[in-house]
Formats: structure tokens, C-alpha cells, sequence
């Protein structure tokens, strides 16, 4: 029985090449549209998975998500100091969003189900299917379902006149987007192997990156990041400069071992220099501006919030809460922090607030304006519970 159309979240790569003839010969569709969601992969990406889907599929479209994804899911991750053990989470931030393009398309199209090309062993599988399920569509996953090999699928795509390009001496796997660039797999996957500076493009090695430092300046207003050196600047374009400009100073990698959603531990390399220096600079801003029982309590928050948003679970009422209380912290989070990139290392030079919670006059040593023996009285009560709790066991002995 014919089972009508089929949407699929296209990417241009292998895997997902092959689930369009796949979709039709192994589960009956007649019809398989592909969707390329743009969220600042680079332009050449873009234009060959947008011929590839013109060619292969019977349907095609591109959608330019770009500010959509810096506003509704950059900057609260931004607002969030969003890392999951160390990874500013471009790939997690991105999945839902694609997949809520590709169910509007799916919905548009009148189709009841979506495909996608995700393993059944990373994380991306479970940001899919969530939103998918979540919009009332079901999933297919031939990668998943059929359990098939990179020999098979390349033989496989051979026979449908699927054009390769299988990358010789590089065998590893790549997701980007203009939050992070990541690289896993092949040769990657034995955690003892150092790798060399090809698997990087967005950064250069620190040993060899520019002589002299540079110093930037980045305003938040809200806890969003608004300007660059004094000029007003759009979110989008502030990530990208800043890929160029902190890459350039070899800024932003890490290579880690992940624990993914699954419970297997993955090894990890990321460039990111963007986030990295905007996350440096945001959390040192809140230094200034939150009370110690903010940040103190915050911290558990981000960590929560930032462990949700790994895994894609963004309907997850729990994460709607924390962005309550984070959005209430950042109405105060305004001011500006001044930064040097150098050699691989963003470092804070100055920071200052309208809302800061410092004052120079107070905790001066050079000044007289707060009495220091109000603090006699204070002492003599610190660390009472302690000092008790010695006296009774001396007496014991
Ligand atoms: N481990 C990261 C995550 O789960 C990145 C996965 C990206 N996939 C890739 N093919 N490199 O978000």
C-alpha cells in the first residue's frame, strides 16, 4: 500500500543521501521531500546539499533559520552560561530548531511523517524524534531501523547514482554551525590519538597564531550581547566576526570525553571561539552584577538548564521554568566587558555595570567611608558553631 509523502531533515551528507531511495524501495513512500535548515553552516554546505536535495528528491526546500536560531536558542543559552562538560552545545542548540522547520514543512505538505538520517547510538536521534512525536507526526530512521554500515550505505548509494565524496584521510564525522564546529569519529575514536591541525578550520593552533594581542570590547544589555567595540551589531553578525577574529587567535578548542545521552562516553573535538569568548565575557559581567546567592544558586540552574538543552528536551517544562528565573537574573546583566585574545587564551582586562553590586568606595582599604570596627562585633560570633564544638570535646579529654 502506497503510504503517500515523506519529509526529510536533509543535510547533504551520506547518510541522509541515502534515505531517499531507501524511503521508497524499503518503506513504500512515493514521494520524499527534503529540508535544509540553515543555521550558519558554511555557504558551500548549504549550496551543494541545496543542489543535492534538487536533484535526488521530488521536492526540495532551504530555509534560512539563521536569526531564529540566535535569537530563540544562542542567546539563551548565552543567558544561561549554557556548557555541557565543557561543550557550548552548537549541535544540541540547533536540532529542535531544524526539526520545527521540517514539521512545519511536513504539516504544509500534508505529510503525517518526517525521516531523518540519526544513528541509534548519538544524541541527535532523541532531539528529532522529541520534537517530531511532540508535533504529532511519526518518525522514521533508516540509519536506526536497519542498522546499516558506512561500507553498505556507500555501496548502496553507488547503485542509486548517489554522488560520494567519500573523503580519504579523513575519516571522521562533522557538524556545524555558527555556534560550533564539531569532529568525531574514525580515526577520533581511540581516546590516546593526538590529532593533527587538519581536523580544525575555524582555528589557528595557538603556538602559531598571531604575535600581538588584541583587545575587543562586548556590551550585553539584558544579557544578550549587542555591540562590538562601541558599534551596535546584529547577533548573527557578532558570531561570525567574532569565529573570525578569536580563530584567528587560535581561541576555542577542546577535545573531550562525553558522556552522552545514552551513557556511553564519546570522545569530542570542538572549535568555537565565538562562544567561547562571549560566554567568558558574559559570565564574568554577572560577577559584578548578581549577589553571591544569585550566582551560588544560578550555577546550579545553568548546569540544569545546560544538561536539558543537551538533550533537546526544550518542551520540557522544567527547562520553560529555569528560563523564567535566568530571564529574571539578566534584567539586570547590562554593561560591558573588555577582553584580550592572545595565543589561544581570552582573558578579561576590565569590566563595569550601571547595576553593579560593587563599590570601589566600599571595599577600598584607602577609604574611611565604612567603619572597620563594625566588623569587631561581627567576628565575634564567626564561626561560633565550630569553636563551640572544640571546647566540648577539649573539656571531654
Ligand atoms: N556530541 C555532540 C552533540 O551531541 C556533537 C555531535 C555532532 N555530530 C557529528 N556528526 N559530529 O551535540
Amino acid at each position: 500500500m502506497s503510504k503517500g509523502t515523506i519529509v526529510l531533515a536533509y543535510s547533504g551528507g551520506l547518510d541522509t543521501s541515502i534515505c531517499i531511495p531507501l524511503l521508497k524501495e524499503r518503506y513504500g513512500y512515493d514521494r520524499v521531500i527534503t529540508v535544509v535548515v540553515n543555521v550558519g553552516q558554511r555557504d558551500e554546505e548549504i549550496s551543494n546539499a541545496t543542489a543535492k536535495g534538487k536533484l535526488l528528491a521530488d521536492k526540495h526546500y532551504t530555509i534560512d533559520a539563521r536569526e531564529k536560531f540566535v535569537k530563540n536558542h544562542i542567546f539563551p543559552a548565552i543567558k544561561a552560561n549554557g556548557s555541557y562538560e565543557g561543550y557550548p552545545m552548537g549541535t544540541s542548540l540547533a536540532r529542535p530548531l531544524i526539526a520545527q522547520e521540517v514539521v512545519k514543512v511536513a504539516k504544509k505538505e500534508g505529510a503525517t511523517a518526517i525521516a531523518h538520517g540519526c544513528t541509534g547510538k548519538g544524541n541527535d536521534q532523541f532531539r528529532f524524534d522529541v520534537i517530531i512525536r511532540g508535533a504529532g507526526l511519526d518518525v522514521v530512521a533508516p540509519i536506526r531501523e536497519l542498522n546499516l554500515t558506512r561500507d553498505w550505505e556507500i555501496k548502496y548509494a553507488k547503485e542509486h547514482k548517489i554522488p560520494v565524496t567519500v573523503k580519504s584521510g579523513k575519516p571522521w564525522s562533522i557538524d556545524e554551525n555558527c555556534w560550533s564546529r564539531s569532529i568525531e569519529g574514525g580515526k577520533l575514536e581511540d581516546p590516546t590519538y593526538h590529532p593533527n591541525e587538519e581536523i580544525y578550520l575555524w582555528t589557528t593552533a595557538p603556538k602559531q597564531a598571531l604575535n600581538k594581542p588584541e583587545v575587543i570590547t562586548i556590551q550585553f544589555i539584558k544579557g544578550v550581547p549587542v555591540s562590538l567595540n562601541g558599534k551596535k551589531i546584529d547577533g548573527y553578525q557578532l558570531i561570525q566576526k567574532l569565529n573570525m577574529l578569536a580563530g584567528k587567535h587560535g581561541i576555542g578548542r577542546n577535545d573531550l570525553i562525553e558522556d552522552r545521552v545514552l551513557g556511553l562516553k564519546a570522545r569530542e573535538n570542538y572549535e568555537h571561539p565565538a562562544a567561547t569568548v562571549l560566554l567568558t565575557a558574559h559570565r564574568d559581567l554577572e560577577s559584578i552584577v548578581l549577589s553571591r546567592q544569585e550566582i551560588a544558586f544560578k550555577r546550579i540552574v545553568d548546569d540544569k538548564w545546560s544538561e536539558l538543552a543537551y538533550m533537546g528536551l526544550i518542551s520540557e517544562p522544567l527547562y520553560m521554568a529555569l528560563n523564567a528565573f535566568i530571564d529574571k537574573t539578566q534584567e539586570r546583566v547590562n554593561g560591558s566587558v573588555d577582553l584580550e585574545l592572545f595565543k589561544g587564551t581570552v582573558r578579561v582586562l576590565g569590566r563595569k555595570s550601571p547595576n553593579a553590586l560593587y563599590s570601589s568606595d566600599l571595599v577600598s582599604f584607602d577609604s574611611s567611608s565604612l567603619d572597620q570596627c563594625h566588623a569587631i562585633g561581627v567576628s565575634y560570633y564567626y564561626g561560633i558553631q565550630g569553636r563551640m564544638l572544640n571546647q566540648f570535646t577539649k573539656k571531654k579529654k
